[in-house]
């Protein structure tokens, strides 16, 4: 059986002193969780996040890695310096990242592979913008996405990676992509896996939906066979709000 998952984003959001409070209030609040609950925080919160929240369920993941090992890169933040603040998971690809920050598929496979050399579990975003969509051309971007970062990997390295479903268009807008949307794309992305690694591999992977996905419709989007949980951005920033997600799954 796949895990299913709850994962946050706050992308950037929280000064260290929320971030803190919010981090103690999840891990006093989701104390048996039936699912796997992690929370995405910007790098300054990386450490003091991962002491409070040890001893419980939540696990930490940061948001990027550099897609260099160390040295000269000013401003930079290496897989290596994630891990060693005991984060365990490091979401990348997201389309803010892509669009913001000009981070290509080759990019994206150096960062994967940095994450993977240092024991960090990737959380991989992948997903088309409105204007792919409306042409009806969501499956092949998002082949295309898999198979430019991800699909060199071995099977034992495939195995270690979360997808993340997110239509760009869904992404802050309020508007979700409908359980079918969802379902549709989730089983069309299994299919691909299954093609490139088997059916073993496949039904293993955990693939989340992210985009506007929120305590009133978390419950029937996770409904689905292939919607394994969610990736949550600005619910996630409200303890109340991202328990009851976690709780719908
Ligand atoms: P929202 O939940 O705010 O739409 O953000 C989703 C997201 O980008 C998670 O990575």
């Amino acid at each position: 059986m796949r895990t299913k998952m709850v994962a946050g984003n706050w992308k950037m959001n929280k000064t260290l002193q929320e971030g803190v409070a919010l981090a103690t209030e999840l891990k006093n609040t989701l104390t048996n969780p039936s699912c796997a609950v992690v929370i995405g925080t910007p790098f300054i919160h990386l450490a003091t996040v991962c002491e409070i929240v040890k001893g419980s369920p939540i696990r930490v993941a940061a948001e990027n890695c550099a897609d260099r090992e160390s040295g000269a890169f000013t401003g930079e933040v290496s897989a290596a310096m994630v891990r060693s603040t005991g984060a365990e998971y490091c979401i990348l690809g997201h389309s803010e990242r892509r669009q913001y920050y000009h981070e290509t598929a080759e990019i994206l496979k150096q960062k994967v592979l940095l994450a993977l050399a240092n024991q960090l579990k990737p959380i991989f975003c992948i997903g088309e913008v409105k204007e792919e969509r409306e042409s009806n051309r969501q499956n092949e971007v998002v082949k295309a996405q898999l198979e430019g970062s991800l699909f060199d990997l071995s099977a034992e390295e495939f195995s270690q990676i979360t997808l993340a479903y997110e239509p760009v268009w869904a992404i802050g807008t309020g508007l979700t992509a409908t359980p079918a949307q969802a379902q549709e794309m989730h089983a069309y992305i299994r299919s691909l896996v299954c093609e490139r690694y088997g059916k073993e591999v496949a039904d293993n992977t955990t693939i989340l939906y992210g985009g506007s996905c929120n305590e009133k419709n978390a419950a029937e989007l996770f409904a689905n066979a292939d919607v394994d949980g969610g990736l949550i951005g600005g619910a996630s920033l409200v303890a109340e709000k991202f328990a009851a997600i976690v709780a719908a799954r």
